[in-house]
């Protein structure tokens, strides 16, 4: 591989289209999920190049005490930012962690003059379709072939996909996912992230609206709704109760920053792969974020040396349900750093 440094120095003046290509891409990869839709990032344009950054400003300090999410949450963003290169037909290389010394520097992603990652570029037309979808799904299960499917789009990129099919392992799971939602309720500032991510003021371009998240009777039975007031999504007509959504595990061999990075940007990869197959999809992050239900789900659910880093939730939709609204994202110039 050709050395970043040599490249640069072999490269012209970043071009007028480049750099508008460059934008465009930045403001596209803003559409990439995050936990409580905080968009915990910063980008910097740079010559051929997009550098990606924490804003540490917006980390739920009480929600996320280990910063996973939040790194997660870049992760998504930076294979966003891939993604739309690809569809837009650039190539592009990914250096991680470049920096040693600025631990909120988390990646830079390089333009190259080759072809695009035809398996990037596939993904670009799901990128504003995706929605998070905390409502019932149809009794009509995923198959196998499908979550093969999402798994080999995790393991490009380093993760592991554990769907979590057995019944007892389901309901310690489901056990688990009870017992993060009850220790958080207690959790010194817990509640109070909850309200001000999901109370935001009128116009507000961040946080969940009400308008997202279920109204009585709307969502799945179980405890992993349970982190959020109710809203204004309505309920599905006619719809019976027999949801088969699975949950899947997605885990790294580590659990460092880059271990998390990387995390993110598999949970993008699969959460795009299966909006481009029509399944609906959740992230759930609750049993994560505290240590004692982190830790039983590695070693007494999935058994694995892996670290979870996220769940997950996949079905289909029931047919008559309504198109999901968007969540609103931040405009560019607010996540647009300074360039040197
Ligand atoms: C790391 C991470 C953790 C998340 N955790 C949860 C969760 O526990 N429960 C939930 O309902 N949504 C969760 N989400 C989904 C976000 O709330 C959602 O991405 C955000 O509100 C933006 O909405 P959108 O995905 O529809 O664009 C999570 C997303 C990420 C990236």
């Amino acid at each position: 591989m050709v050395p970043d440094v040599a490249i640069a120095a072999e490269s012209p003046p970043l071009s007028q289209t480049t750099a508008e290509m460059l934008r465009r891409a930045m403001e596209l990869a803003l559409h990439a999920p995050s936990v409580h839709n905080t968009q915990p990032w910063r980008w910097r344009l740079c010559d051929h190049a997009v550098e990606l950054h924490a804003d540490w400003n917006r980390h739920l300090i009480c929600t996320d005490p280990d910063r996973r999410d939040l790194v997660i949450s870049c992760g998504a963003a930076l294979h966003h930012l891939r993604v739309v290169l690809a569809g837009l037909g650039s190539g592009s290389s990914t250096d991680r962690i470049p920096d040693l010394e600025n631990s909120a520097h988390l990646a830079t992603l390089h333009v190259r003059p080759t072809p695009p990652d035809p398996h990037d570029a596939e993904l670009f037309q799901a990128i504003p379709r995706r929605r998070t979808d905390r409502r019932r799904f149809s009794g009509v299960p995923v198959g196998a072939a499908l979550m093969q499917a999402l798994a080999v789009r995790a393991g490009d990129l380093g993760a592991a996909l554990h769907p979590v099919t057995d019944e007892r392992a389901r309901a310690r799971l489901d056990a688990a996912l009870a017992e993060a939602a009850a220790h958080q309720h207690h959790t010194l500032g817990y509640t109070a992230e909850l309200a001000i991510w999901t109370r935001r003021y009128a116009g507000a371009r961040d946080g969940i609206p009400a308008d997202s998240l279920p109204c009585l009777g709307a969502g799945p039975e179980g405890s992993w709704l349970s982190r959020f007031p109710r809203g204004r999504l309505a309920c599905i007509p006619g719809e019976p109760c027999d949801d088969a959504g699975v949950l899947m595990v997605l885990a790294t061999p580590g659990d460092t920053t880059l271990d998390r990075l990387r995390a993110g940007e598999a949970a993008s990869a699969v959460l795009l792969e299966a909006t481009r197959m029509n399944l609906a999809t959740l992230p759930i992050s609750q049993v994560l974020e505290v240590s004692h239900t982190r830790r039983r789900l590695r070693l007494d659910i999935l058994r694995t040396p892996d670290h979870p880093q996220l769940i997950i939730r996949a079905g289909w939709a029931p047919p008559n349900a309504a198109e999901l609204p968007a969540t609103p994202r931040r405009r560019l110039e607010a996540v647009l750093m300074q360039s040197d």
